[in-house]
């Protein structure tokens, strides 16, 4: 499997984060000096990936602006000389051959990378979460990509999560294969006590075969009165159609205030800009604590 294009879903409402994703996309929230999406388009780039979808909604327009050429600024930062600046506003545009789509309502992640249909055609394709922003030494998406290459099936990233999370996540039915890839055949979406399968739980990367269209399109609603994809690509797990790899790498779910203030903190302490002078900053705030 050759995976030249990515999915990204980033059309949900973001009400975690209320009040400020009335207004502002979360995936525009910065992570220290770039949003979050910069970090995603940048984890397929680094995977090879160069045609890249992003799923948006009507409220979520400054997102295109990010990846798009700004002349009026680049021409004021080079007339001044700074030319580093300038090659940095052009260099968000010209990462990859980025597209954008509108789900025109909010029916679900399901129906989101349904949208994506005519975009992917007849290839297979990775979807990257826009919430899930992963730091690792190989790009976890080009993990997965090599799995599904060797394998032939659609293939998810996973994790383990404490049990006593599990809820929140998509648990899974899962035997260890070899090294750290499983065979999966059953899943179910934020699992009740009684239907947990395993502490493992997919964490916002898959590449997906197109097999996976027709069965998105004949779903009904499934938790939360949504259409999931969990419920599709469960399907596919049932006939024995798919694999998961444990990837190496750290995930922040940046769609919490939680785990958006720690991928905040995190990355900006590795950002040459700024953190030898965080990492004081934060040890002496400690003391006063
Ligand atoms: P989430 O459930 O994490 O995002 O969906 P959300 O719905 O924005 O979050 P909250 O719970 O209201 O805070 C997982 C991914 O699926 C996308 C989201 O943008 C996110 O990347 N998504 C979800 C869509 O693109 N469309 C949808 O209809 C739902």
């Amino acid at each position: 499997m050759n995976i030249r294009k990515a999915v990204i879903p980033a059309a949900g409402l973001g009400t975690r984060m209320l009040p400020v994703t009335k207004t502002i996309p979360k995936e525009m929230l910065p992570l220290g000096d770039r949003p979050s999406i910069h970090y995603i388009v940048e984890e397929a780039v680094a995977a090879g990936i160069e045609d890249i979808l992003i799923v948006t909604n009507r409220a979520k327009d400054a997102m295109e602006d990010y990846f798009d050429y700004h002349p009026e600024l680049e021409e004021r930062l080079l007339r001044v000389g700074k030319t580093e600046d300038a090659a940095l506003v052009r260099y968000t545009a010209d990462l990859a051959n980025i597209t954008f789509v509108r789900q025109k309502e909010t029916l679900g992640l399901g129906h989101a990378v349904w949208v994506a249909r005519h975009f992917v055609g007849d290839e297979p394709f990775a979807v990257l979460l826009a919430d899930d922003v992963m730091i690792a030494e190989r790009p976890v998406i080009g993990q997965l990509a090599e799995v599904a290459d060797e394998e032939n099936f659609s293939t998810v990233g996973v994790q383990t999560v404490p049990l006593s999370h599990i809820g929140l996540y998509c648990s899974l039915d899962v035997e260890h294969m070899h090294d750290n890839v499983f065979n999966v055949f059953d899943m179910v979406e934020k699992p009740k006590p009684d239907e947990v399968f395993s502490n493992y739980a997919i964490l916002g990367r898959y590449v997906l075969t197109p097999d996976i269209f027709p069965i998105l399109e004949n779903l009904t609603p499934g938790y939360g009165g949504e259409i999931q994809l969990t419920d599709a690509l469960a399907v596919l797990a049932r006939r024995g159609d798919m694999r998961a790899v444990a990837f190496e790498g750290t995930r922040y779910d940046t769609g919490s205030l939680e785990g958006y203030l720690q991928s905040v903190i995190e990355l900006s302490l590795s950002n040459p800009k700024c953190g030898d002078w965080l990492k004081s900053y934060i040890k002496a705030l400690a003391e006063q604590l």
